[in-house]
């Protein structure tokens, strides 16, 4: 029987899932794959925490190097995260003429075309199933279930650690913090959480799966990008008043040599099957031109799943007769005369407070009118002469919207401009 040696760098939360899912079902995978994976190294700056594995001293490496010198070892799991020492390390291993399997959405989006150029020069593969929606194999759909379709878009809830927390704030009440703690200490935040409640995560997965649904790079800087963090108690109640629940989306359409990319909160309607999708939970929703409509879901976060998911890239590598490289001119850049979209069209709620006097509600609407936003729907709240007024409007572009905002905002400075969340239609 053929035998794998595989080596871990990194052996935390998703390096620990690995780790235990082919120890777990290695018998499992003799039987169903032919192919005897042993993890010969593991790599981490704590020596006890490869000791709380069971996992002999003897396999505990002293450095990359020796990963890398390791003739017996075929393939190596980056799991560490963060780019340095990751791509260094990396490298090492490529140009060693080692598989790599990635978890790292970070590293991939940022500096895929220089691994992918490096892979190619050690004749090694480069693989990241585990980077974009964990457990749910999205980006092997992309690339070889979907190769029929023209994608028109990709739409999704791809970051676990918001989702959690959004689904707290809006099911039980809870607040920001405790709700992001908690998901912390269940493993699904990054180090920083910066990166998952200010949307950076989500762009990079975003940066990703565009890449692979439209052909072309589509560079992380390219994707609009906003967290959670101004999203309130208040939003969340407003929106189900009408109808909506907030949702962090990732939103990625192309349409011939157009493409839109970006990460904000969002009011999807409750009817829509991405409003029930809670807790860690990710969905992606693509759209072919053939194929129709498609929805992923599952867990997107998480030991387990996220382990699934790089052992899912392990037994491809193996199993490969050569490495898998893009389909498209990976270089970093969107392909000549593809425009990347900075004005997008769409429906907005404006929530606004403003001193409750006569003429306040027809002095707004005026200044919405003349930037060409039309209102379909508006709730006023008020309290001690000062009053809560949301808006929702029809499709209008974005640009009018912020020019509109900026002069309420300019106008007497006794309205102000709480919060704009972009509809989902
Ligand atoms: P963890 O922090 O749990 O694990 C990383 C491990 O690598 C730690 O044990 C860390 O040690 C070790 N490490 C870091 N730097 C080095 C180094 N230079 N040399 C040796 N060991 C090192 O992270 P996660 O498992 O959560 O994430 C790993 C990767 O997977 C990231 O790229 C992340 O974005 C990605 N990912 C995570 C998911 C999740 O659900 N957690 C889901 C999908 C992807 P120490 O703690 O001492 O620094
Ligand atoms: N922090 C990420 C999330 C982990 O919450 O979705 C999975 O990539």
């Amino acid at each position: 029987m053929k035998t794998v040696n595989v080596a871990i760098m990194g052996i935390g939360t998703v390096g620990g899932g690995t780790y235990r899912i082919l120890t777990e079902h290695r018998d499992f995978l003799m039987k169903t794959q032919g192919i005897d994976f042993r993890v010969k190294k593991v790599l981490d700056k704590n020596l006890e925490r490869i000791r709380s594995f069971g996992i002999p001293e003897a396999a505990a490496a002293s450095s990359p190097d020796e990963i890398a010198a390791d003739k017996d070892i075929s393939l190596v799991v980056e799991t560490m995260g963060g780019v340095e020492p990751a791509k260094t390390f990396i490298e090492k291993m490529l140009l060693a003429g080692k598989d790599v399997v990635t978890a790292n959405k970070e590293l991939i989006s940022k500096h895929w075309a220089s691994l992918e150029a490096t892979a190619k020069k050690g004749g090694a593969g480069l693989y990241f199933e585990a980077s974009c929606v964990g457990g749910v194999p999205i980006i092997r759909a992309l690339q070889e279930s979907l190769q029929a379709n023209l994608i028109n878009s990709i739409v999704g809830i791809i970051n676990g650690t918001t989702n959690y927390i959004l689904t707290k704030m809006t099911e039980e009440g809870m607040s920001y913090e405790a709700a992001l703690a908690e998901a912390q200490q269940l493993g699904y935040a990054e180090f920083d959480p910066t990166a998952d409640v200010e949307g950076f995560d989500a762009s990079y997965k975003l940066s990703i799966l565009s890449s692979l649904a439209f052909h072309t790079c589509v560079p992380y800087t390219c994707v609009y990008r906003e967290g959670i963090t101004k999203v309130t108690k208040t939003d969340i109640r407003m929106a189900g008043e009408m109808g909506y629940v907030i949702k962090l989306l990732a939103i990625g359409k192309r349409a011939r040599d157009r493409i839109e990319v970006r990460v904000h909160p969002t009011f999807v309607p409750k009817s829509h099957p991405l409003a029930g999708v809670g807790g860690s939970f990710n969905a992606v929703f693509v759209n072919g031109d053939f194929v129709d409509d498609l929805m992923f879901y599952g867990r997107g976060a998480g030991a387990n799943p996220t382990g699934s998911a790089i052992v899912s890239d392990i037994v491809y590598a193996s199993k490969r007769v050569s490495p898998l490289y893009s389909d498209f001119d990976n270089n970093g850049k969107a392909e000549d005369g593809v425009e990347i979209a900075t004005d997008f069209v769409g429906k907005y709620y404006i929530s606004i407070t403003v001193n409750d006097a006569p003429g306040v509600l027809a002095a707004l609407s005026n200044v919405f009118a003349k930037n060409n936003v039309s209102i379909e729907n508006l709730i006023q709240k008020g309290e001690k002469g000062r009053a809560a007024i949301f808006f929702l409007t029809h499709a209008c572009n974005e640009s009018d919207v912020r020019r509109a905002v900026a002069e309420i905002e300019s106008q007497s400075g006794e309205s102000r401009v709480e919060n704009i969340i972009r509809v989902l239609e």
